[in-house]
């Protein structure tokens, strides 16, 4: 096909610039302004990047108002019914579904680059008892850096891969280490015996006292949960990952520099700010005033678990994640937990008022993955912690994606200036 073009014409002098338009496989075209402010003097202005392409990328698509998302072309759902954790994992570090002598190789990596470092485990004696699990665990990830040196040379491919198995491998044993120290329980080593989600679930919750039994329901609904979480495009926590990476930075500040993003309650905050919001809501009777609240542009309530920046129709995940939550609410004897028959009605309202209907809100990833991690026995201030564990995969992938790329350069967005034109210093008695 002929390279098309998209015309623009400057309004100050009729100058005109043939901005070349590039296709997609699929979703919606991009016009390359690569040369506008070269040759027109513009930047383009988007606060909060809703229309802008920070990079292309041939790992997840996200078709927002179909609700559609793919991992690597895969639909979420075939993976979500017929994949697992790990194996999508590889898929999207490596673009293609392993077969089983590729899958095994990989789990055994998983599995023995599961272990921390010795001196590492004296980092979170540092931290107060009361510290968030994720404050623990962003300062624990950026302090990898301190450690691996065989492995950081970023232009060597063969050290990506190892800088990613051990960030991928390692996140479960440095959440699960954050948790015992708020508890004031001891570390649990990894058991090579497990599974990826089972491994975490016996690290957070056995006792060196007593035997441990994983929960087959509850390793089950982890994995899915952790393969749903996975990555999900240029989101604000990967893309700053990207950004981060760009400079050329340590692979694992630059997985806490994500971590860090993903904490914040509009993004993987919301997993534990939703459950915080149920049990404020408390009763049916007192939706319609958290609604009224959540319309009020006074009013910084929003409900959370709803809205999304790119899906304007059902965040498919929540759909999976909505059918998850009444197997193991029914397999863990919790079926009547009152936080979830409230979020249920709660979603039935929100899904018929004009207000959420008009701006196209719906339940996102959050709203029932909380729910399922509460019925699980998990802590709610390890909810986005989770979230961490799975997106580092999703963070891991597309650093390795960008990093590879021969042109790489560092991102330096511009602005629009409006602040004080120039002016002379003015002594202090004069002022
Ligand atoms: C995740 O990007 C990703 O892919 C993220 C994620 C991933 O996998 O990485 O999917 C994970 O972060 C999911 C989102 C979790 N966050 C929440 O559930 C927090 C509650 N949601 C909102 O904060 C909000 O919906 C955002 C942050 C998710 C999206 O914000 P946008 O795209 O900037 O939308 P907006 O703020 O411009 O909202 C558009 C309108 C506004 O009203 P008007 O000014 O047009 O009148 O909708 C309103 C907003 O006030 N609105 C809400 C609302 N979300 C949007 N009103 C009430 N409650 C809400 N939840």
């Amino acid at each position: 096909m002929d390279q098309e073009f998209l015309i623009l014409t400057d309004p100050a002098n009729g100058k005109q610039i043939e901005l070349p338009v590039l296709r997609p496989t699929q979703g919606p075209p991009v016009i390359d302004i690569g040369r506008l402010h070269r040759e027109m003097g513009y930047f383009t202005y988007d606060p909060g990047f809703l229309a802008t392409a920070s990079c292309h990328s041939t790992i997840t698509f996200i078709d927002g108002d179909e609700g559609i998302l793919q991992y690597r072309g895969y639909p979420i759902e075939q993976l979500a019914e017929q994949s697992n954790f790990l194996e999508t994992s590889y898929l999207m570090m490596y673009g293609e579904l392993p077969r089983p002598e590729q899958l095994e190789e990989f789990h055994n990596i998983m599995t023995h680059h599961s272990m921390l470092n010795e001196s590492l485990k004296s980092f979170f004696r540092g931290f107060y008892h009361d510290a968030h699990p994720m404050a623990i665990m962003v300062g624990v990830v950026g302090s990898l850096s301190a450690f691996y040196h065989d492995s950081t040379d970023i232009t060597n491919p063969r050290h990506r891969e190892i800088a990613a198995y051990r960030m991928i491998a390692k996140m479960p044993s440095i959440a699960a280490a954050s948790y015992k120290h708020t508890i004031g329980e001891p570390q649990v080593y990894p058991d090579n015996s497990l599974s990826f989600t089972g491994n975490l679930l016996k690290m957070m919750f056995s006792v060196p006292c007593e035997e441990y039994h994983v929960n087959p329901v509850a390793e089950k609904a982890l994995d899915l949960i952790f393969l749903l979480h996975i990555d999900h495009e240029q989101n604000a926590s990967t893309s700053t990952v990207r950004l981060a990476g760009s400079s050329q930075a340590n692979p694992f500040a630059c997985i806490a520099s994500g971590i860090a993003a993903l904490w914040g309650p509009a993004h993987g905050g919301a997993n534990e700010a939703v459950l915080s919001m149920l049990e404020e809501i408390g009763d049916v009777k007192n939706i319609p005033e958290y609604l009224a609240r959540a319309r009020d542009k006074n009013d910084p309530f929003r409900l959370m678990g709803f809205g999304h920046r790119v899906y304007k129709n059902y965040d498919p995940r929540a759909r999976i994640i909505r059918k998850m939550c009444h197997e193991v609410l029914k397999d863990m004897g919790d079926e009547s937990d009152p936080l979830f028959e409230l979020a249920i009605r709660l979603e039935e309202i929100a899904l018929s008022d004009d207000y959420f209907i008009a701006r196209k809100l719906y339940p996102n990833v959050d709203f029932y993955s909380g729910l399922i991690y509460r019925a699980l026995g998990i802590p709610t201030s390890m909810f986005t912690v989770m979230f961490a564990i799975a997106r580092t995969v999703g963070w891991v992938a597309q650093w390795m994606e960008m990093i590879g790329e021969d042109n790489l350069r560092i991102g330096r967005p511009r602005q629009l200036y409006v602040g004080p034109v120039q002016r002379d210093y003015v002594q202090m008695d004069k002022r």
